[in-house]
């Protein structure tokens, strides 16, 4: 199996254009590496690629990432897998409109968010929807075998209203696990919490990539960016008594890696003591145009 990490931050990127903490301007500076908005390509073969989530940067994740046009006029990329219905994850079907077929799958409620008439950009004779079931393995290319489950989420923030859940497990928030050629992968870009099943679910896996969007829950007020913790945001912190890093302590996993990483998150810093502390705990941070071959 071939994983390509297209962008490894949360939403808004690193640096967000409209914010001057210390990470987004040492982003600016070149001090520390800028990352692009949250998707991960993976294939079978090299040649076919699913892309699971479509950033507003998909339009450079796809050039520097070398999924190019194979021929005049096409795409490597032969389907989009939508995990919610964040503006993260789904405003780049908009860039993918010139008239090349692909499939989108994504849940019954996501699928429903497309039903916007700015998605009628996309011609439904060339782009096809499919409706994913939780735990309903598919096949979106022949070789790549994806079965999604529910995780702890809320409804994406366009969709708020009054007192907003943050732990529905429905549809609102999917985990995908993949299988390719008798190995296995999780790609987790938004999780509220870790329970016993999701912790369960993915032991023993080749490889694990979690969100990683806050080391703290109250990272915004710390670093005056906002008000909304973590939990609000329907993100988990990495530290913690109910972080991820405590959840997924000492589960047979071969390989783990934070992506999402919002661009408040102190590990984006090389000589932060919680870099440390999670390069400690064996976790890796994701990084642009990373490629992974498991
Ligand atoms: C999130 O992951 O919390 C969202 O991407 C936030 C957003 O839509 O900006
Ligand atoms: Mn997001
Ligand atoms: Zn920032």
């Amino acid at each position: 199996m071939h994983v390509k990490i297209l962008g490894a931050a949360a939403g808004g990127g690193l640096p967000q254009w409209n914010c001057g903490c210390q990470n987004c301007a040492d982003a600016r500076s070149g001090e520390i590496a800028g990352m692009s908005q949250s998707s991960v390509a993976v294939s079978a073969d090299g040649r076919d690629w699913v892309v699971l989530n479509a950033s507003p940067d998909i339009r450079e994740q796809l050039r520097l990432s070398g999924l190019h046009p194979p021929s005049r006029r096409g795409s490597p990329v032969r389907a989009v897998v939508l995990t919610n219905g964040d503006i993260d994850h789904i405003a780049g079907l908009l860039t993918l409109r010139e008239s090349t077929p692909f499939q989108i799958h994504a849940t019954a409620a996501t699928l429903a968010i497309l039903e916007q008439p700015v998605f009628r950009v996309l011609n439904p004779a060339l782009v096809g929807k499919q409706a994913i079931r939780p735990d309903d393995p598919f096949e979106p290319l022949a070789g790549l075998r994806l079965t999604a489950f529910a995780v702890p989420g809320k409804v994406p923030l366009f969709l708020e209203e009054g007192e907003v859940k943050t732990d529905l497990l429905g549809e609102q928030t999917i985990g995908l696990r993949i299988d390719c050629g008798g190995r296995v992968m999780f790609y987790i870009p938004g999780c509220a919490a870790v329970t016993p099943d999701l912790r369960d679910r993915v032991g023993g896996a080749d490889l694990l990539l979690f969100d990683g969007t806050v080391w703290s829950d109250d990272e915004m007020t710390r670093t005056g960016t906002g008000v909304k913790t973590g939990g609000r945001m329907g993100h988990i912190s990495m530290a913690g008594p109910d972080g991820s890093l405590a959840a997924f302590d000492g589960l047979n996993l071969a390989r783990r890696v934070y992506i999402h990483i919002n661009n408040t998150n102190p590990v984006l810093r090389p000589g932060s003591q919680e870099r440390a502390r999670v390069g400690a705990a064996g976790w890796e941070i994701a990084r642009d145009g990373q490629e992974i071959l498991l």
